[in-house]
């Protein structure tokens, strides 16, 4: 039976509840993170662990807890005997219940953690084959640097992408490409790598910090700098990163094939970059355990 992580305890799913007065309910007052664990380690726990630190801090949200997520995150994937398994832990906190009121409870009330595992598939056709997105104007709000669960702007835009057979969409702000509505998105143009820079405009993707690592290890050129809307098409390459999705090629935008409509050079040379990488930390992990 499937084992859920809730303010504290492990609890079998049916029997997980939280009060219709909590905050995260009424006012979609909390934080999120999810974590991809591939079979025996989670891929940028600490950084991620250091954005779940950061979100709660923005948000004034004091969870006793936090110093644990890592072993929390295992412990789930243990009570459900996932640890073999590629697997995703999904997190999240919210303020805690208490009676509606637009102000933060005083004095505060303690807040809901909950959380879940789920074995995970990574999708191979969207990675070797790209995928085709759309785009659509960022009508979500100025704070998306705070991995927040308030993300109507995120799920409203993606199901119309989905409604017009869309594996994506990335949002225009201000004239300029933003991000995803859950990855960011990369361009190649030449021998330069580009991304918007964090701001308040974007999540500051872990994936696309692991990506930026890689690409200055291997001395590609970085511009972080926003993409104008109306140079999207002359870019050489487009990709997303994101947790689930590591890097996913892009072949053509709203209609419009990009380039030869086959994943292009650098992106496959940085998604070979990213597996060496995973087969060196397995190779550590493994070599670690015959010392042992
Ligand atoms: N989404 N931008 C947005 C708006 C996101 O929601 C996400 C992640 C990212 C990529 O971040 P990371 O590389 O840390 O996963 C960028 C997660 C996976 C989700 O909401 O399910």
């Amino acid at each position: 039976m499937e084992k859920v992580y809730l303010n504290g305890k492990h609890v079998n799913r049916e029997d997980a509840s939280v009060s219709p007065d909590d905050r995260g309910f009424l006012f979609a007052d909390g934080v999120y993170e999810v974590v991809r664990w591939y079979g025996s380690f989670f891929l940028g726990m600490e950084e991620h662990h250091r954005r779940l630190i950061r979100s709660l801090r923005e948000m004034e949200i004091d969870w006793p807890e936090v110093e644990h997520f890592p072993e929390l995150c295992h412990s789930l994937l243990e009570v459900n005997g996932l640890s073999e398994n590629q697997a995703l832990v999904y997190f999240q906190i919210t303020r805690g219940a208490a009676r509606r009121t637009h102000q933060y409870p005083n004095p505060p009330v303690a807040p809901t953690s909950y959380a879940f595992a789920s074995a995970f598939n990574p999708d191979k056709e969207a990675r070797l084959k790209g995928v085709a997105i759309s785009t659509a104007p960022d009508i979500r709000w100025a704070r998306c640097d705070i991995k927040s669960v308030s993300l109507l702007g995120n799920t409203m835009s993606f199901q119309k992408a989905r409604e017009k057979g869309m594996y994506e969409c990335i949002f225009i702000r201000n004239g300029v490409i933003t991000e995803a509505s859950h990855s960011n998105v990369f361009f190649i143009k030449g021998s330069n790598l580009i991304t918007h820079p964090p701001s308040n405009h974007i999540l500051s993707g872990i994936t696309r910090g692991i990506i930026l690592e890689l690409a200055r290890k291997e001395g590609i050129r970085i511009i972080e700098d926003a993409v104008h809307a109306e140079e999207l098409l002359q870019m050489d390459e487009v990709f997303l990163t994101s947790t689930s999705s590591e890097v996913t090629p892009v072949i053509s935008i709203d209609g419009n094939q990009l380039g030869s409509g086959t994943p292009g050079e650098m992106t496959r040379r940085l998604i070979a970059l990213t597996e060496d990488k995973l087969a060196a930390i397995i190779a550590t992990i493994k070599n670690a355990n015959r010392i042992k």
